[in-house]
């Protein structure tokens, strides 16, 4: 029977430059989607998932996240005594488990590859999730639990990837694979960032994993690869052979929220999905529309 999967690991060292100014003095990670900040809403994916252990591998300016799922004292008695209780609620539910984070730091941006092999004390020897914070994925089973799912029944390792345009596969890691079933099929190739013209297909990897502990024994190699980092990609691609590696296709929504458009795409779509702001984000956009 696969092991559970009860630990996340969140790289979250990013400068966010793309994001400047607003970053000068927040990590990226912190700005905000409606009312709750991106990183919150990898949090409550893998919680929604069984998921209940995170590490976060952060660099320095990265304090904010530390203190936004921790138990915000002056705060919440605060809303307690005016009886704010909505809110009080609202604060609450950003709060991790007391010792079910750990923030470690990546100390040089050497790459996502490295990023995560600076959580390998803390993995030890069981499967992971692996999630970049910068995607944003809406759906039910959430796109990790879908993943968890799919590990539960391979015992292996699996990634989501979905179809891009083929002149973006320089921006993903991209993997060839075998025939497809049931939204799964066994992975042959993954190569990262490769030029359209090079890339064994158009199957993006979208930053949601399910890792077999293994891949640290290769992450340990400190290899470099594409731009001179070290890849996860690379050092996934090298457990092809072994034990079960699949992708998983997934079909839900999905948000690069890493680019300026995307997050703002991210802002208004989730603002006419949710009951409480549907109807008056609609009446706004047709206001902004005529304009
Ligand atoms: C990273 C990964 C890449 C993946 C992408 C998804 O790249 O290295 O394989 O496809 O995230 O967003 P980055 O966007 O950090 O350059």
């Amino acid at each position: 029977m696969a092991q559970r999967v009860r630990k996340a690991v969140l790289p979250v060292a990013g400068l966010g430059t793309r994001f400047l100014p607003a970053t000068k003095a927040m990590p990226k990670e912190m700005l905000t989607v409606v009312d709750r900040p991106l990183i919150q809403y990898a949090v409550e994916e893998c919680l929604a998932a069984g998921i209940e252990e995170f590490v976060f591998v952060t660099g320095r300016n990265k304090g904010a996240l530390e203190d936004h799922f921790d138990l915000a004292y002056e705060l919440e008695a605060t809303l307690e005594q005016r009886k704010k209780t909505a809110e009080l609620k609202q604060s609450q539910d950003a709060t991790i488990k007391a010792g079910n984070a750990i923030f470690t730091r990546q100390q040089k941006p050497l790459g996502l590859g490295h990023a995560v092999w600076c959580a390998r004390h803390w993995i030890g020897n069981e499967p992971f999730a692996v999630l970049l914070p910068d995607e944003l994925t809406l759906d039910t089973p959430t796109c990790i639990g879908q993943l968890v799912a799919a590990h539960d029944k391979t015992g292996g390792s699996v990634v989501a990837v979905m179809d891009v345009p083929r002149e973006q596969t320089k921006s993903y890691g991209i993997a060839a694979v075998k025939a497809e079933k049931d939204g799964l099929a066994e992975i042959t190739g993954l190569v990262e960032k490769p030029r359209p013209e090079e890339a064994p297909s158009t199957l993006a990897l979208i930053g949601r994993y399910v890792l077999l502990p293994e891949v640290l024994g290769h992450l340990d190699r400190h290899e470099t690869g594409a731009g001179g980092e070290i890849q996860l990609t690379d050092a996934i691609a090298r457990m092809i052979g072994g034990p079960p590696l699949h992708a998983l296709r997934y079909a839900g929504r999905r948000y690069d929220c890493g680019s300026r458009l995307g997050f703002l795409e991210a802002n208004v779509a989730i603002a006419l999905d949710r009951a409480d702001t549907a109807a008056e984000t609609r009446a706004l956009l047709g206001r902004l529309m005529k304009g």
